[in-house]
């Protein structure tokens, strides 16, 4: 079951809103391109945000996602239809044949066990074709970005068309390593309704995820830094071996 924050009817349309300018998503569009990509899926594609990048710049893209509410928001970017929209988690889906697959924001966090993170690299592993790439994103756990959303406890107003002034909290509930718990709640000013989401994600560290690639019929190619978010991230570019 997805958080509130990507499945709740209400929450899902602000999302972007709130999440603010995308510059971590050119640096997705040079790597499709640095690998020749035509076919990419689009996991956790969310409100479709990199998906309609990828689609105008010529690929053909499907976007997959287990927040239906999400996928609304994502479908109203692509109204010509370009775009394949899937209502799926990563550990089923469809054989794709496809060139890439990418998993940007939390994405890859999202998998809290072992059997989760293994079952999604084996769902992605039979989507992709052989010698196709995985190209994703997770915070580095050095960096404990937790401490400094635990000490960003200002509300965040901002003034949504059609909606009115939406209030914005987050607060970090539990950090019980490697997993770190934070909830958000939004305050609709308009009607006083109060919706809460709260979030689980995994740290995990580089040794952890390249053998878990390695585990599971990936190569790992290249780790990187997120050009956006330099020292904060890695960014893993692994390869389907067989
Ligand atoms: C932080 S959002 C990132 C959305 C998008 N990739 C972006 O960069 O804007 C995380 C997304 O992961 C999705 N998600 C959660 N569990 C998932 C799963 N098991 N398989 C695939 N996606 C999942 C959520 O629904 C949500 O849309």
């Amino acid at each position: 079951m997805p958080d509130a924050i990507f499945a709740h009817p209400r929450l899902a349309p602000i999302y972007d809103t709130f999440d603010g300018d995308r510059d971590d998503l050119a640096a997705y569009l040079g790597i499709a391109s640095e690998l020749g990509a035509d076919r990419v899926l689009d996991i956790g594609c969310g409100t479709g945000c990199l998906a309609v990048l990828l689609a105008e710049s010529g690929r053909t893209v499907v976007g997959a996602d287990p927040a239906g509410a999400s996928l609304e928001v994502a479908k109203s970017k692509d109204p010509a239809g370009r775009i394949t929209w899937i209502q799926d988690d990563a550990a089923t889906m469809p054989a794709l044949g496809a060139d890439l697959a990418v998993m940007t924001g939390n994405v890859a966090q999202v998998f809290l066990t072992d059997a989760d993170w293994a079952q999604a690299l084996q769902g992605i592993r039979a989507a992709l074709r052989p010698g196709g790439y995985l190209v994703f994103e997770t915070r580095r756990p050095e960096r404990r970005a937790w401490e400094e959303w635990a000490a960003d406890t200002a509300p965040v107003i901002l003034d949504i068309p059609g909606t009115g002034s939406v209030e914005q909290r987050r607060e970090v509930t539990s950090v019980s390593l490697p997993l770190v718990s934070f909830r958000y709640t939004y305050r609709f000013l308009a009607d006083g309704t109060v919706v809460t989401s709260d979030s689980t994600l995994r740290f995990r560290d580089r040794g952890e995820v390249e053998s878990s690639l390695a585990s599971h019929g990936y190569r790992v190619l290249d780790v990187r830094e997120a050009p956006d978010r330099p020292g904060r991230e890695f960014v893993f570019i692994a390869e389907r071996t067989t």
